[in-house]
């Protein structure tokens, strides 16, 4: 799968182990940045994930930051992002059966990289659901075109 990822300082060193973990398992990954701790401003980095998203240059984007919070904020604002905050297997697998989520944002500094690992894998293991979820998924894209 082709994955764009992206973080702030706050979640570069978790981006850093989840780039190579999903290089290892065979992803191509696409790393958007920021490439170092020097502080950055989170808002450019989620901003470029959706967007690589969004125009297809990659089927799944992955953001980090402290939280994860203000990067799936700003990975928010593209229209056609659905980005989830996610912190453990549960969340990692209904952000895509239930939400579609097609950005998943985790926190650097609340979540442990073992943890960190396996939500991810399960966002990526896990399919939309459809039926009643398709559903809610079809208005969260009427509000973007609105
Ligand atoms: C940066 O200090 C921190 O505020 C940022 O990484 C993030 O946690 C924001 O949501």
């Amino acid at each position: 799968m082709r994955i764009a990822v992206g973080s702030d300082h706050g979640g570069y060193a978790l981006k850093q182990l989840l780039a190579e973990h999903l290089a290892a398992l065979g992803h191509q990954v696409e790393d958007l940045g920021t490439h170092s701790e020097e502080p950055v401003d989170y808002p450019e980095f989620g901003a470029a994930v959706g967007r690589a998203v969004v125009e297809g240059r990659a089927e799944l984007g992955l953001c980090a930051c402290g939280t994860g919070i203000g990067i799936a904020i700003a990975a928010n604002k593209v229209p056609g992002v659905r980005a989830a905050v996610v912190h453990d297997v549960s969340t990692g697998r209904l952000a895509r059966q239930h939400n579609d989520a097609n950005v998943a944002c985790l926190g650097g500094r609340v979540v442990g990289s073992l943890v960190a690992k396996d939500a991810v894998e399960a966002f990526l293991a896990a399919t939309p659901e459809g039926g009643r979820h398709r559903r809610r998924v079809e208005a969260l894209a009427a509000l973007d075109a609105r």
